[in-house]
């Protein structure tokens, strides 16, 4: 087609689309650039602004790194990570949430009531539910997946004062399905804002912070991976979360006990002498 116009150059892009090309990638492709070009044509985008785009993603492009996922950030703020993740949710199980950069492969093992807060400052947080299938039966065998910041915001891969792998943890349950760990009370944290997506966030008026939690991703053969994350119930950024990760049934209550409740069974049993917290989350996972 020579004849381009603003009003036909959609049809036309996607009259260039082959036939034998693959269903899902044509329609993916043709939805894509008929919502870019309505985009441009209903902002009446000028040169400048496209150019302003541009530079965006090669600005996210310079810094993307094996630690630094830009692209991954602008998704997360723009929703459209989370958009993804609800469409895909199921009902009858726990809802997922963002994975977010900051997950590390090859933690190290923690047994089932291990401890993963050390000699670092606050209070202990004792986390502990049951991995069950959508009919309430514990799944025998799962593992999770536990990672969160240290006390001052930061994830190991942030910090050079933290070892690799602190506040990392790879949990095999048992047949009862239960696990449970102590750590440190999660505190709330702000994405990373040095980069262009920091500058898109200034530009909308939009805080970088994210309400504190703990990040599990919860395997078991059979069952459909979760990734997902728990949020305490007294968290100023709840209800306004940067990544918009928040579900309803993701916060919880953190109880605060006297040290004499500490339970047996745990490897800080008999060493904590002050007031803790402690948190049930159940975790439902969907057959595959
Ligand atoms: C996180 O929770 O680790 C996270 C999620 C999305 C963007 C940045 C951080
Ligand atoms: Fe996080």
């Amino acid at each position: 087609m020579r004849n381009v116009t603003k009003d036909n150059i959609t049809d036309v892009f996607k009259g260039y689309l082959v036939d034998d090309m693959p269903p899902r990638t044509r329609e993916i492709m043709a939805a894509l650039v008929q919502h870019l070009h309505d985009f441009a044509r209903e902002t009446n985008l000028t040169h400048d602004e496209w150019r302003q785009g541009i530079e965006f993603l090669e600005g996210c492009a310079a810094i993307e790194s094996e630690d630094r996922h830009e692209f991954v950030l602008a998704s997360d703020v723009l929703g459209l990570s989370s958009l993804v993740d609800m469409l895909h949710s199921r009902d009858d199980a726990t809802s997922s949430s963002v994975l977010g950069p900051f997950h590390v492969s090859g933690a190290p093992a923690l047994d089932v009531g291990g401890d993963m807060k050390r000699n670092f400052g606050g209070p202990v947080l004792l986390a502990e539910g049951v991995i069950k299938d959508t009919d309430g039966n514990p799944i025998a065998g799962a593992e999770i997946d536990i990672w969160q910041t240290a006390p001052n915001g930061l994830y190991a891969s942030q910090d050079e004062e933290q070892d690799t792998f602190s506040f990392h943890g790879l949990m095999n349950v048992g047949d009862d399905g239960r696990y449970a760990f102590t750590t440190v009370k999660p505190v709330e944290y702000t994405v990373p804002t040095d980069g262009p997506v920091g500058a898109i966030l200034d530009a909308c008026g939009r805080h970088p912070w994210r309400p504190s939690h703990l990040h599990y991703i919860v395997k078991a053969p059979g069952y459909r991976t979760l990734v997902t994350e728990i949020f305490p119930d007294d968290d100023p950024y709840l209800d306004q979360d940067t990544v918009f990760g928040v579900r309803n049934d993701l916060v919880m209550t953190y109880h605060t006990k006297q040290a004499a409740d500490f339970p047996e069974g745990m490897a800080l049993s008999g060493k904590v002498t002050e007031s803790f917290l402690s948190v049930k989350f159940d975790v439902v996972l969907a057959k595959e």
